[in-house]
């Protein structure tokens, strides 16, 4: 552990591929914005599109989703003059860091990654060089903040983990104590949103069902509709969370209705103990309704205006870079790169 106090630093992004869904909106941008308003760190917040190129994408696709996703994170109470908003590819520093932890990380941490297993599949031989560095990219947007504190849904975990093996390495093989061993923020009762066809799945944007998953572009009865659907079992709620506990559908709908109202899995049972889900499901659609429906017409509301978008994106760069650019100096000095001359 590092002897360091670094200035509390809270980062964290999502990737512009595609439509949001609630799965990141209650593990990732709620809580960002909860973050935020808590007014103790700084936050910083980004639209990762050079994650994003680790598959293909549309090039006028990426630049819609990655403009849709800075409306969506707005929409979801990120406020562009409290967080820093940005997209990854105007703030350089992130790529330039990237390369020297790609130097620091070992073959065989990054052979462990789940996710690149998953997102390769059979055919990893085909798969981008970028996709498998894709974790020491994203240990890079962290580090080159000196971040403490990453939110992140539960799917991150081990990228958050391999983040802290790479700072300790840096710091031990320089003998520094440079990089913080950031924190990973995994809390609440949505850190894994479930698919709402399969309780075994998480709610995911790759899933060919879009029955499967809430997107925040659906509107409101779409919304109502594939909650009404949403594979359950044939049991009324139990009387006690524990009886959830091999009811993996009726869990995930209890534990988004919960986020949703703000609550814990406990006051939820309390309320609807001994119901049927022909009661609950429509309580939740109205809750999911009520809550979704202001943000996706705010978002809606802010694509009509791309330029005020790419000011935003532009402003938030700025203030960024006045952080990354001197850690960056720093680390090409820490490892011995030899600099301009003033
Ligand atoms: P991404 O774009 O897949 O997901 C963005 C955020 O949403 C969370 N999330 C979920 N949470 C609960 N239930 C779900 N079903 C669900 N699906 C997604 C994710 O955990 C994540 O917090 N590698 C990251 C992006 C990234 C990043 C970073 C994150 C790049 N650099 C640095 C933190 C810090 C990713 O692909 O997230």
């Amino acid at each position: 552990m590092s002897d360091t106090t670094f200035t509390p630093r809270v980062f964290s992004g999502i990737q512009p591929s595609g439509d949001l869904h609630l799965g990141n909106y209650l593990g990732a941008l709620k809580r960002f914005a909860e973050m935020q308003d808590t007014g103790t760190s700084e936050t910083v917040y980004c639209m990762v599109d050079l994650h994003a190129i680790t598959v293909w994408q549309d090039p006028a696709a990426l630049r819609h989703s990655t403009r849709e996703l800075c409306a969506g994170f707005i929409a979801s109470g990120i406020d562009p003059e409290k967080s820093i908003l940005i997209n990854q590819s105007q703030v350089p520093e992130h790529a330039q860091l990237a390369w020297v932890l790609n130097c620091v990380a070992r073959v065989g941490w990054m052979n462990r990654m789940t996710q690149f297993k998953d997102k390769a599949g059979k055919n990893a031989e085909k798969a981008s060089l970028g996709l498998y560095a894709y974790p020491s990219l994203m240990a890079a947007d962290i580090l080159i903040y000196h971040a403490t504190h990453v939110p992140v849904g539960e799917d991150q975990k081990q990228h958050l983990e391999l983040t802290r093996d790479i700072a300790t390495k840096f710091n031990h093989d320089y003998g520094v104590d440079f990089f913080p061993i950031t924190e990973p923020v995994i809390e609440g009762t949505a850190t894994r949103v479930m698919s709402l066809r399969d309780g075994s799945k998480k709610m995911s944007k790759s899933d060919p069902s879009d029955m499967s998953r809430i997107n925040m572009s659906d509107d409101a009865d779409t919304i109502a509709k594939k909650i009404r659907k949403a594979k359950t079992d044939p049991e009324p709620l139990p009387d006690s969370v524990e009886g959830l506990a091999d009811r993996p559908e009726a869990r995930n709908l209890v534990n988004i209705y919960a986020a949703l109202a703000n609550m814990t899995d406990e006051q939820v049972i309390a309320e609807y103990a001994g119901r049927q889900f022909g009661a609950f499901k429509p309580a939740l659609a109205d809750l999911a309704v009520a809550h979704m429906e202001p943000i996706t017409t705010e978002m809606a509301r802010l694509m009509d205006d791309t330029t005020e978008i790419d000011r935003i994106l532009t402003q938030g760069a700025e203030r960024a870079r006045a952080i990354t650019a001197p850690i960056l100096r720093q680390t090409y000095d820490i490892i011995g790169m030899v600099p301009p001359v003033a």
